[in-house]
């Protein structure tokens, strides 16, 4: 099989390049005229393919290839970037694909868009729903995964010099299952030759039991071999901040894009990334599908482990 990857120079698209090779499946990267591949470069099965979405003649020297996985996604998070990336720039790999003939379509999503209240959701949604009402020209799957490891490790270096662990309103409010880019990965290669996977919206997660920042805090602290310390915040401050900011979000683009990063702060502080029951209007653990093997314990455990390493090298990963 030979697989089209949008959007492989990112966090879970480069992991999906190199498990996509182990699977013996020719690969193209499709990546920005920028960026950079330096692993790949050289790769015999890896042909890379540069093109900027906003040139109408961007696939002209694309050939045809029997899948697209697209992983792309707004680098910015701001309004009219979110729209342009998670929108604009995924129509344009879909047309294309219906254009030359592209069998399956996979799509890399977010299981937050079942409670849509962002501006970068909306697009992403906005873009599901025209992939999947493509079925028929084309087999498409959206696999909506929950929170990524690394969206859970912003504070191993803190709690690591003996600071307290940040949660919002308690920290026992929300809760997701991780997962790991290996365990995504794997899991989107499966959809590939699986046809009971066309036409759906597949959430993801990790191997539970699904874990608070609380527990997070605990956790973090027992492998740094420090006692848990939590400091929390109330996620309200962000309201102060968006109210703030959208005092001028009509004249300035800037405040515009700030007030929603502070929505989307407020967004994660506060909603859990589990799947949704829209009618006993609760975050559902059980009906949270998992795969793979791959712990946050392990991940954070690695991290801790390179770090020291590295430190007892008189190099410093952690600054402070
Ligand atoms: N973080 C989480 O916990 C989480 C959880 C669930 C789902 N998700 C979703 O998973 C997806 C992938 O996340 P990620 O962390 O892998 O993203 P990422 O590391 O930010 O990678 C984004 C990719 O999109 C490419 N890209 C950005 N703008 C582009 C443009 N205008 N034209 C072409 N390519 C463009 C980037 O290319 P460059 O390298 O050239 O910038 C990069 O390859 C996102 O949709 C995200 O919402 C995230």
């Amino acid at each position: 099989m030979n697989v089209l990857i949008a959007g492989a120079t990112g966090y879970v698209g480069s992991a999906l390049l190199h498990h996509t090779l182990d699977r013996d499946y020719d690969v193209t990267a499709l990546i920005r005229k920028n960026s950079e591949l330096p692993q790949w470069q050289d790769h015999p099965r890896v042909r890379l393919y540069r093109a900027d979405f906003t040139d109408p003649f961007w696939a002209s020297g694309l050939p045809h290839h029997d899948a697209v996985i697209s992983c792309i996604a707004s680098r910015q998070g701001g309004v009219s970037d979110a729209w342009a990336v998670e929108y604009e720039a995924n129509h344009q790999l879909l047309q294309w694909a219906q254009d030359v003939g592209v069998a399956r379509f996979i799509l890399l999503s977010a299981i937050c868009v079942q409670k849509p209240r962002l501006e970068f959701q909306r697009a992403k949604i906005a873009f599901e729903q025209e992939l999947l009402a493509s079925e028929g020209l084309l087999e498409p799957t959206v696999i909506r995964p929950t929170a990524f490891f690394k969206s859970l490790s912003g504070q191993i270096s803190r709690v690591s010099r003996g600071k307290p662990f940040l949660v919002f309103d308690g920290g026992r409010n929300t809760a997701c299952k991780p997962i790991s880019t290996r365990d995504l990965a794997q899991f989107m290669l499966d959809r590939l030759e699986d046809s009971a996977s066309h036409g759906k919206v597949l959430p993801i997660g990790g191997p539970g039991p699904a874990i608070t920042p609380w527990e997070q805090a605990e956790l973090l602290a027992r492998l740094c071999g420090r006692k848990p310390a939590v400091r929390s915040i109330s996620s309200r401050w962000f309201d102060g901040a968006e109210a703030m900011l959208n005092t001028a979000a009509g004249i300035s683009s800037w405040s515009r894009d700030k007030a929603e990063f502070a929505r989307i702060a407020k967004y994660y502080a506060t909603e859990s990334m589990l799947v949704w029951d829209t009618d006993k209007s609760r975050y559902d653990e059980a009906a949270t599908p998992e795969t793979g093997s791959d712990t946050l314990r392990d991940f954070y455990q690695d991290v801790i482990t390179r770090a020291t390493s590295l430190d007892s090298s008189h190099h410093r990963l952690f600054g402070g």
